[in-house]
């Protein structure tokens, strides 16, 4: 183990922001992790768990331990004919675990493909993408609590999964680590294909049947056309989550803007693309020193060359501001804000 003082966080953040960490360890398995949980030397220092940095804004050095949590493996634990549980390492990389599963045919995170970051970081925002979200195929997962060092594991109903939520992003933050997760995969998948543009690109491919991988391969294609490439343009994927509001304001917007898109949830809210919202008031492609909105997607905040976090956040207040302003919609962060 190697605790490294004042490391530059930038090669560990998307938005390639150049803050320091005043201790940093990267480390590989559980024993470790309890190793430093309860070493008397940072018995008092704050603690940050950083996976791949991909859903993170710094906007000052991190006073405390950044703990890159780094645990490796992917494992198929248990099968019947129906299913497969399949137990990976909080470090493994998401998208690897996407490819693991679509390689040996294992239906359900398909359409979760080429959302950046680490497993252990998917449960915490309940990711989604393309009308999959990581609930629905969520079994357990297994973590330790900061404070006491005792490991814990979580069932499904116990994470209190919402939309881009889940208690590790409210009530645990900061007092939990994840360190392993197990999904449960279909076998002999159906793939989902009723989001969006999908089922046109499908089309175009003329195929009687459609596999997992045909589908996957679709989404990462339109994922590429539409959101900047992290290595290339600093961001976070969307800074906002999708407000959703009472069914009478959206009938008023209505009025005004009889184009306004909205999605009916289940708890009978509508649902508006943030991004629609933010392109109406005209920040889709604008640039504000070296922060700017993406001009493909309006929902994501960019950098250009050497940002530093309080840029970005100006910016997200300007447009939070604006957004309220011109339809009496709050718009909240759903990236995380250190
Ligand atoms: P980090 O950014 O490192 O951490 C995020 C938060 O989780 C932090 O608060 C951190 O402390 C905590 N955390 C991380 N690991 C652990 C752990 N092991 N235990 C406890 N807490 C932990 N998200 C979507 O849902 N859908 C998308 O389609 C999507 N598309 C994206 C596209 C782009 C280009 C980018 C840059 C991001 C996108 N995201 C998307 C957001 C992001 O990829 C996800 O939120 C991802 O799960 C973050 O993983 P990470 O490892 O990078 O987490
Ligand atoms: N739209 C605009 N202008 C824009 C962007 C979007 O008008 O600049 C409108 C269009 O009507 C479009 C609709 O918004 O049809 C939806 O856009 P898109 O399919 O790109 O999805 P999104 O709602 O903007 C959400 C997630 C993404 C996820 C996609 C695909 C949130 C906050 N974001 O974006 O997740 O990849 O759906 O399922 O829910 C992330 O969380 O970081 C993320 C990228």
């Amino acid at each position: 183990m190697k605790i490294e003082k004042n490391k530059s966080l930038k090669k560990f953040n998307t938005f390639g922001i150049d803050v320091r960490a005043c201790k940093y360890v990267e480390l590989y398995d559980e024993e470790d992790l309890k190793k430093i949980l309860s070493a008397d030397e940072f018995k008092n220092d704050s603690k940050l768990i950083l996976g791949g940095g991909s859903n993170i804004l710094f906007t000052k050095d991190y006073e405390g331990l950044v703990i890159k949590n780094s645990i490796p493996g992917i494992k198929i634990i248990f099968e019947d004919d129906k299913s497969a549980l399949v137990k990976a390492g909080a470090g493994v990389v998401w998208n690897d675990l996407v490819l693991f599963a679509i390689e040996k045919n294992l239906g359900g995170i398909e359409n979760l493909i080429s959302i950046p970051g680490t497993v252990g970081a998917a449960p915490v925002q309940n990711i989604g993408a393309y009308g999959e979200e990581l609930m629905n195929k969520f079994h357990s997962l297994k973590g330790i609590y900061f404070e006491t060092g005792k490991d814990a594991i979580f069932e499904r109903e116990e994470c209190r999964f919402d939309y881009r939520n889940s208690i590790f992003k409210k009530e645990l933050k900061g007092q939990f680590v994840i360190t392993y997760v197990i999904l449960q995969l279909i076998k002999n998948p159906r793939p989902v294909f009723n989001y969006g543009t999908i089922k046109n690109e499908l089309d175009k491919q003329n195929k009687e049947n459609y596999s997992i991988k045909d589908v996957s391969e679709i989404i990462a294609g339109i994922r590429k056309e539409k959101l900047p490439d992290p290595a290339v343009t600093g961001n976070a994927g969307s800074f906002f989550k999708n407000p959703e509001i009472d069914k009478s304001l959206f009938l008023e917007l209505k009025k005004e803007y009889p184009e306004i898109p909205g999605f009916t949830t289940p708890c009978d809210k509508i649902k508006i693309p943030a991004g629609w919202l933010i392109e109406k008031c005209g920040w889709k492609g604008k640039r504000i020193g070296n922060a700017g909105v993406h001009d493909k997607q309006a929902l994501v905040l960019v950098t250009y060359g050497n940002t530093n976090g309080s840029d970005i956040l100006s910016l997200a207040c300007e447009i939070k501001i604006s957004v309220i302003k011109t339809f009496g919609i709050e718009l909240t962060e759903e990236v995380n804000i250190y």
